[in-house]
């Protein structure tokens, strides 16, 4: 089986926490992809749910699959938000962003009763930071505001310091749905990721991180042996 056959069954099950009547957040990259697709089939067959897009790209295809719509604005509390992820840590800790979705991902996760994180096997690390911090800014003063993250990084027990602007594949800046640049924090490890994430969120300039910290109910994991659940320790929120 490959990767994205993990992805895959990782979504499928995902579903079965779907019932008649939710409202759902939509998350943005391949593995939330095949939830999306799966959903669709889901409603084809009858299920009525009610979707939340996280990106303009998830939106685009939660179309193409036949689910109904709605703004964030306009929903409310979500029942369900189901995403991926680029890094897990055996707390439910993540690295989110590697697709640009950052900010509403974070936005739709907080809004939400329950949220799922899907993902292959090789999303799980005994510690975050080997995938690059995701950091969307505003594209106003960004190389100060990059200044001051690469300045405080070693504050918070990084293994390693090196930030980059993302760019597109002709050199141009990335510019994420909400019009933000993005910079990729390479830290090789991150040994206080609270510590951190409470700097980024007061720092002028940072529109949003990609450390999600105590927003995942459980993570449903893809692999070689099969598909399994894993819950942050002590809780007793039931997932259905
Ligand atoms: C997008 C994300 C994605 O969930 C993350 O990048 C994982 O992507 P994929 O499922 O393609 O591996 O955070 O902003």
């Amino acid at each position: 089986m490959s990767t994205d056959d993990y992805k895959r069954a990782a979504a499928l099950k995902a579903l079965e926490y779907v019932t008649d009547g939710m409202k759902v957040g939509l998350g943005t990259g391949s593995t939330a992809d095949h939830f999306t697709r799966a959903l669709g089939e889901a409603v084809e067959d009858g299920l009525r749910v009610i979707g939340v897009s996280t990106s303009v790209r998830t939106e685009a295809l939660a179309r193409e699959c036949g689910i109904p719509l709605v703004d964030i604005d306009a929903a409310g509390q979500l029942d369900l938000t189901v995403d991926g992820a680029d890094e897990i840590d055996p707390d439910l800790r993540l690295i989110k962003g590697g697709g640009g979705a950052l900010l509403r991902e974070k936005i739709v996760a907080s809004g939400s009763n329950r949220v799922l994180i899907i993902a292959d096997e090789a999303k799980m690390v005994p510690q975050l930071g080997a995938f690059p911090l995701p950091v969307e800014i505003s594209p106003f003063a960004w190389k100060t505001t990059s200044r001051r993250i690469r300045d405080s990084l070693s504050r918070f027990d990084v293994g390693n310091v090196a930030i980059a602007l993302r760019r597109n594949k002709n050199m141009s800046s990335f510019v994420t749905d909400g019009g933000h640049y993005i910079l990729d924090c390479d830290l090789r490890r991150i040994g206080d990721p609270q510590g951190l994430a409470a700097f980024l969120d007061t720092l002028p300039g940072v529109m949003e991180h990609g450390l999600f910290i105590d927003l995942a109910s459980a993570a449903i994991i893809g692999g070689a042996s099969g598909v399994h659940i894993i819950r942050p320790e002590g809780s007793q929120l039931p997932l259905l």
